[in-house]
């Protein structure tokens, strides 16, 4: 059930505590300055395990944007409230209430793992506060049937990331795939989505592997796709399982004889890492590391010169969350507790200076953007062309708009 949103009140609240004190105390008032609060971002991403990498990459890229906004929003100073998510559903709702009851933040940020971002998104939606920022997840539910007014995505729905790669697929002439995943949200959607593209289009899916999360013991699966003997495999990993997973497919065999696609969180920020069992894996994917537009060259200058790291997709998406933080921060001059107004600042808002390209907020909160097809060479992803324009999700369910 959605609550309404706060209403703005009447005198700034992050301006009350410290004015408040100087009234009540004889204090030489002209000479005492309030100090504005700090707005408070929840932050609520792996730090550890599978996805550690991507958590990490999404809050510095967050972390960027907000160092570039000044460290302050409308005057406000910006903290950070960070918990490890472990990406662990069965941790999420604690996590969640500890973050949005206990702390109360103005912002909610997070997380990576569909399942937990299922079970954040409906206390969150349901509570109308406050704003959430999710940086990853891609559960398409997400912005289908369970959108709210208060949840918006900076990422992309995981039907995005599937659906270009069956056409891909496809048309390299392939007529039948196996795919292989884990057994949750995120794989079951994206492998649904390719694999229902690829279908229409003619093509045959043999068998739908299924790997529990996080497990990376994939040996038995793949003498299975050896014996299939499918014309490609169609998969999704991320973070360190997708270093595992495209490692022992290229120390089976397979690499040579059965080309591998994906969602290009296969080898996104973990390329270099896979080192030559990476190389030549096409992949769709809403950025490409050498997508060569000025705000992305600046991005990725600004972000190794930061971090010491190279850029990702993941470092896009949080960078692009700081600034739906600061543009919906700066709409209500600070004062988070007008939630439905920060909404309002984020409804259709249009992105021009996002690393990706510019795209755009979508009636159901996901964004509508641009989709490539790209591949590895030498621990780079290079774009080969554009897999989908402009691709929003169908957000079948979604009452919002
Ligand atoms: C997900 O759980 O939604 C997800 C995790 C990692 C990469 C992409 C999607």
């Amino acid at each position: 059930m959605l609550t309404s949103f706060h209403s703005r009140p009447g005198r700034r609240r992050f301006l009350a505590g410290a004015a408040a004190a100087t009234a009540t105390v004889l204090a030489p008032a002209p000479f005492v300055l309030a100090r504005p609060a700090p707005i408070r971002i929840g932050v609520l991403l792996p730090y550890s395990g599978t996805y550690a990498m991507l958590g990490t990459a999404i809050t510095d890229g967050m972390k960027l944007s907000l160092a570039q906004a000044g460290e302050t929003l409308a005057g406000r100073p910006v903290e950070y409230i960070i918990v490890d998510s472990e990406a662990s559903p069965q941790q999420a709702p604690q996590n969640t209430r500890k973050l949005v009851v206990r702390d109360r933040v103005d912002v909610l940020v997070g997380p990576v793992h569909s399942g937990v971002a299922l079970a954040m998104a409906q206390i969150v939606g349901a509570r109308g506060a406050p704003l959430m920022i999710i940086p990853n997840a891609g559960a398409d539910a997400l912005t289908r049937e369970l959108c709210a007014p208060n949840v918006f995505r900076s990422s992309f729905s995981n039907w995005q990331t599937g659906y270009p790669c069956g056409k891909v697929m496809a048309d390299d002439g392939h007529r039948s795939i196996v795919t292989i995943t884990w057994r949750y949200a995120a794989g079951d959607e994206i492998m649904g989505a390719g694999a229902e593209h690829f279908e229409a289009l003619g093509g045959r899916v043999i068998k739908h592997i299924r790997v529990p999360f996080p497990d990376v013991s994939f040996q038995a699966h793949l003498s299975e796709i050896a014996s299939l003997a499918p014309d490609a495999v169609f998969a999704f990993f991320s973070g360190g399982g997708a270093v595992q997973f495209v490692r022992d497919y290229a120390a089976a065999g397979l690499k040579a004889r059965i080309p591998l696609y994906g969602p290009g969180f296969l080898t996104e920020g973990v390329a270099g890492a896979q080192g030559e069992a990476a190389d030549g894996i096409r992949s769709t994917m809403h950025y490409v590391d050498d997508l060569d537009i000025p705000v992305n060259r600046r991005f990725r200058d600004a972000y190794r010169d930061a971090y010491g790291r190279e850029a990702d997709v993941f470092a896009v998406q949080g960078y692009d969350t700081g600034t739906l933080i600061a543009r919906s921060a700066t709409a209500v001059d600070g004062d988070t507790s007008a939630v439905g107004d920060m909404a309002a600042a984020l409804e259709g808002i249009r992105l021009e200076g996002s690393p990706r390209g510019a795209w755009q907020m979508s009636p159901a909160h996901n964004p509508t953007q641009t989709f490539y097809l790209r591949d590895v060479v030498d621990g780079r992803h290079r774009v080969l062309g554009v897999a989908a324009e402009a691709l929003a999700d169908p957000a079948t369910g979604c009452t919002l708009a």
